[in-house]
This record gives C-alpha cells, sequence and structure tokens, in this order.
C-alpha cells in the first residue's frame, strides 16, 4: 500500500512544554534567547497538540491520508536524556499511537526532529560521540513501549540541516557557528542512527528508515570552480549522509582539513541494511565557486522560477531530478523511498492556490520519477497544520490546515479539499 501522509514534529505543533514532567529541550532554551527567533517566537504553545490531538487525528481522517509521521520528544521520554523514562511522557504517544490506529492511519515516528534534551547539549550535544550511544538507548525505551503498535519508524530527521544550521552557521539550536568544525556532528549523529536501528531491530520494528534532506546541486556556470564548488556542496549536503548509511563509507572529506572521529565497526554499525530511505525534498540548490567566509562553496540562489512565501524557488522536477540521481547513485544499494517531507510556505489565506499549484507539480514529477523506475512508497506533505517554523517562528505558513494561533481555531484550506479529491476522488 502507498502511503499517503502529512508530516510533522515535536517542538513545531506540541506546546505544553512544562507538561507532565517534559525536561527542557535546546529549542526550549534558543527561543528563549533575544533575537534568536523572528519576534522572539517560541513553541511554547505553539499548536497545543498536547492536547488537541483528538481533532488533528480527525483533521487527517477528513483529508484521507492512511499515515502520519510525527516525532517523539525526547525530554519528554527522558527528560535530561538519559537515565530513567518518563512515564508520563511515553503515554502521551501511545494515546496518540492509538488514536492513529483506531482511525486506520499507519504512524511513522522519527525518533529525533532536533529537540535535544538540554542536559545533553550542556555536555556537548552531538559534538559529543556519547550522545550516540545515549539516542540507541532513548531509541530502545521508547520501542520497547511502543513497538508492538508502530512498524515503521524513522531515526533521524534531517541530520545535515541540525549539523548546518544547528551547529555550523547557528542559526537554529543549538545557535553555535563551528563552520565545518562541525564535521563530528555528522558522524555521531549517523553513529546514533546505527546504533538506534540496532534496538528498533531487537524489538521486533519492522521497518526502519533514515531521513535525510537532499538536493538537486546544480553548478552555477560550467566554469572549472564553480563545478568543484558544486561537487563538494553536493559531498557535504548529500552524500555525508546518504554514503555511510547506503554504502558503508564516507565521501573524502580530506579537502576540508578536517577530520571526523571514525572508529573501527563504526561503519559497520551505520550501515546496517534499512527497510527504506526517507526523503525530504524543497529544492536544488545553485552552488558557486568560494568566497572567503571559510566555506568551499557560495550559495548563489536559483532565479527564474516561481517562489514560495518563504523565498524558496519553486522546482517541481527537481524531485524527479533528486530520485533518478539516487537511483543512478546507489543503485542496488538504494531501498525503497519515501518523500518524508515536501511541501511550501504561502500566504496565509484559506483559497491557498499556490500552495495546490506546488503540490500538483510535485506529485506530477513524483508520478514520472516512478515511470521512470524509481521505486518510491510513500509521500509525506510538510504540514498538517501552520507551526513553529523553527528560526521563522510562526511567520511562515506550511499548513494544508490553517491555525489562528490566537484562538487555536483550525481551519481547512482549499489545498486540504484539493489533496483530498486527489487522494480519494470518489469520497469528495
Ligand atoms: C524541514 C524540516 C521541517 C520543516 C520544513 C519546512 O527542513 O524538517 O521541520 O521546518 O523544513
Amino acid at each position: 500500500m502507498f502511503l499517503w501522509g502529512t508530516a510533522t514534529a515535536a517542538y513545531q505543533i506540541e506546546g505544553a512544554v512544562a507538561e507532565d514532567g517534559r525536561g527542557v529541550s535546546i529549542w526550549d532554551t534558543f527561543s528563549h534567547e533575544p533575537g534568536r527567533t523572528r519576534d522572539g517566537h517560541t513553541g511554547d504553545v505553539a499548536c497545543d497538540h498536547y492536547h488537541r490531538w483528538p481533532e488533528d487525528i480527525a483533521l487527517m481522517s477528513g483529508l484521507g491520508v492512511n499515515a502520519y509521521r510525527f516525532s517523539i520528544a525526547w525530554p519528554r521520554v527522558q527528560p535530561t536524556g538519559t537515565g530513567e523514562a518518563n512515564p508520563k511522557g511515553l503515554d502521551f504517544y501511545e494515546r496518540l499511537v492509538d488514536g492513529l490506529l483506531d482511525a486506520g492511519i499507519t504512524p511513522a515516528p522519527t525518533l529525533f526532529h532536533w529537540d535535544l534534551p538540554q542536559a545533553l547539549q550542556d555536555r556537548g550535544g552531538w559534538m559529543n560521540r556519547d550522545t550516540s550511544q545515549f539516542f540507541a538507548e532513548y531509541a530502545a525505551i521508547v520501542a520497547d513501549r511502543l513497538s508492538d503498535r508502530v512498524k515503521m519508524w524513522i531515526t533521524l530527521n534531517e541530520p545535515f540541516i541540525h549539523m548546518a544550521y544547528g551547529y555550523g552557521l547557528g542559526v537554529h539550536a543549538p545557535g553555535q557557528a563551528l563552520l565545518l568544525d562541525a564535521l563530528p556532528v555528522a558522524h555521531h549523529q549517523l553513529l546514533g542512527h546505527g546504533l538506534a536501528v540496532q534496538a528498533l531491530r531487537a524489538s521486533g520494528a519492522e521497518q526502519v528508515l533514515i531521513t535525510n534532506n537532499c538536493t538537486p546541486v546544480w553548478p552555477g556556470s560550467d566554469s572549472e570552480a564553480d563545478r568543484a564548488a558544486a561537487d563538494a556542496y553536493d559531498t557535504l549536503h548529500n552524500r555525508l549522509f546518504n554514503d555511510p548509511v547506503l554504502l558503508g563509507t564516507y565521501p573524502d572529506l580530506s579537502a576540508y582539513g578536517v577530520e571526523m572521529d571514525v572508529r573501527d565497526g563504526d561503519l559497520d554499525v551505520i550501515s546496517a541494511p534499512l527497510d527504506g530511505l526517507g526523503v525530504n525534498y524543497y529544492n536544488p540548490t545553485r552552488i558557486g565557486a568560494p568566497t572567503d567566509d571559510g566555506l568551499p562553496f557560495t550559495d548563489l540562489g536559483i532565479t527564474g522560477y516561481p517562489t514560495t512565501a518563504f523565498g524558496w524557488p519553486v522546482v517541481p522536477d527537481g524531485l524527479r531530478e533528486l530520485l533518478v540521481g539516487l537511483r543512478d547513485r546507489y543503485g542496488a544499494a538504494l531501498p525503497p523511498i519515501h518523500i518524508t517531507e515536501n511541501g511550501c510556505s504561502a500566504k496565509d489565506t484559506l483559497d491557498d492556490q499556490d500552495r495546490i499549484a506546488f503540490l500538483d507539480g510535485h506529485l506530477a514529477a513524483l508520478d514520472q520519477a516512478r515511470a521512470d523506475g524509481v521505486d518510491v512508497r510513500g509521500y509525506f506533505v510538510w504540514s498538517l497544520l501552520d507551526n513553529f517554523e523553527w528560526a521563522e517562528g510562526y511567520h511562515q505558513r506550511f499548513g494544508l490546515v490553517q491555525v489562528d494561533f490566537d484562538t487555536q481555531r483550525r481551519t481547512p484550506r482549499a489545498s486540504y479539499a484539493w489533496l483530498r479529491s486527489r487522494l480519494s476522488p470518489d469520497a469528495s
């Protein structure tokens, strides 16, 4: 059965940050620091999904999706990131999973969508190799409670974005600007992924995936310098996270003068077979030769295409290009793909024709890729609800359903009705 779903993440929708024993996450800390997010927005309340989840499941049922990708907040399960589980945190996810199953919706939880317990950040976060082991212990706790009902698991969300934005550039939590010195964060997340796969398998998990943010990389010109820079960017954004998982090797990083602490056996752990690759696609990236900011490339931006409200270029064919490119690069080593996020921010109207055009174009590109022989098994729209869009706070609206953040009123947009009829033409 092809999975059609919507995707969300814990910190972006749950709110209830001090309830039922939840610990502090790096996003609580970061969003409360002056100047970190637009207008100082925080996820303190967000969509209040922690209390309103039955209404949100009803919205999914109304949409006609058969799957839901959400994330589990590590600090709800282990408030300080290690040690004893907090039963009330697990109870919440159990209620959610049971509610989804009752509605005939397949739960697809992600174990880490960027909300690291602050107590682990105080020990270095993902710069510290120990975090990999702690992550696996957390995975075991969650799987122990839910794996009788959850069949599909995603370990990490977008380890590239978490490394680059959180530790490289400092625009996301934990707000460190280490540039290429952030590279150990890649290895420690991937090691955490591999150790979590072992824990999930030991609990009987049927399907385990990782979700990577992938982008087709376009050189700014045909010049040698632009092509070399595009290659460097492709290495850091795409291959650094796909190669070790799928091939058991790291791409050559020696040109960047940074070493990762890769120990004997690590790559065997990281490359344990997966049942699928989660791919998040938003847009291609156009790259030119470096300037002198310490990075081996320059992001040139893409012109000549429509843009979303966020200013991101709308390039539906990039999804086909990406999928065919992954198949060509990895061949038989590529497991089935799930598009675990795709969607756009748009003006805050109910008649969101831009979003309909975005989704229509991307679903056509998906069909093309499948017709070209790429094995895709699922597609999840980002997002069900308007939510806390990280550094942009509530200013970027990605929802099929509008949220009024003063009243928490949810109102389905035109794209919701459009998607419903696209998913089940006879029902509408
Ligand atoms: C992705 C994130 C997701 C959301 C979308 C717009 O990078 O995984 O949480 O913010 O971007």
